[in-house]
């Protein structure tokens, strides 16, 4: 399917843009007196990779948790295919394909990778009747390798695989992933990276990619935001962006 791969290269398909699946608009969140978002905005296309990218404390989580409903909007708006759902439960914002992959990854260590798996797949609720499972685990057999073992027991990289590949399962349309390369070698990170691709390409989300090793994930994502303070005070294409002197000084060593 080259169309695909073009498509999810610049989130537009050759009819002309892609619809916006994820918007938000100014959103403001935070924690207690604390407010971490100063009026957030940014979209992301139906099989686009967006990445976000921006140092520690910057609000990448805060603004994906806001996105899944775990945390709420002080002001401002989520829409999901242009339907508002900023005072939704997380719960309703998971029926409509919300899928976070947290920090840290939290598979269920004590059961199988299999287990995990289908877990995933319980989720997905009918979403559609592709699941894309058969191909991930074709590209990369690591984890059908491991199918039977207990998903604690993986190393880091495999159990980040394991997480992306349930998260699939549970067929997103809506994809936050906060920080997936966290703890991994470039290398590893490389091979995380193109398993993102291809579950974006197979599921056709809108993937939020949250990410400190902004040099990758710029060459990850088709655009880009860079968030400082809570605030995006840079964003565009992701070429453009890896290549701008204040993104490589402040995210790229130089
Ligand atoms: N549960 C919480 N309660 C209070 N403050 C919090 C909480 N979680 C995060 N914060 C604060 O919110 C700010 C943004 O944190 P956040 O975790 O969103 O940043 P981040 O960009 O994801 O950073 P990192 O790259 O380290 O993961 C920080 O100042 C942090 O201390
Ligand atoms: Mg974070």
């Amino acid at each position: 399917m080259p169309d695909t791969a073009a498509r999810s290269a610049t989130g537009r398909s050759a009819a002309g843009p892609a619809a916006t699946a994820l918007e938000v608009r100014d959103l403001h969140a935070g924690y207690g007196r604390a407010t971490v978002l100063h009026g957030v905005s940014l979209q992301v296309a139906r099989g686009e990779i967006v990445s976000v990218i921006g140092s520690n404390g910057a609000g990448k989580s805060t603004l994906v948790q806001t996105v899944a409903g775990l945390l709420p909007a002080r002001a401002g708006e989520i829409l999901l295919d242009g339907e508002g759902v900023t005072g939704a439960t997380a719960q309703m914002r998971a029926r409509r394909g919300v899928v976070l992959v947290p920090e840290g990854r939290r598979l269920f260590g004590e059961l199988t990778v299999g287990e995990n798996i289908r877990l995933g797949r319980r989720a997905a609720r009918g979403r559609s009747d592709d699941d894309p499972v058969a191909d991930l685990l074709d590209a990369f057999p690591v984890v059908r390798e491991r199918w039977n073992q207990q998903s604690g027991l993986l190393s880091g990289g495999q159990q980040q695989m394991v997480a992306l590949t349930r998260a699939a399962a549970s067929r997103p349309r809506y994809l936050l992933l906060d920080e997936p390369s966290l703890g991994l070698s470039p290398a590893l990170t490389l091979e995380v990276f193109r398993l993102v691709r291809l579950v974006a390409e197979r599921t056709g989300a809108g993937v939020v990619l949250v990410e400190q090793m902004a040099d990758q994930a710029l060459r990850l994502a088709s655009r880009a935001y860079v968030l400082e303070q809570g605030r995006v005070v840079a964003s565009g294409e992701a070429g453009e962006l890896r290549r701008s002197d204040a993104v490589r000084k402040a995210y790229l060593g130089g």
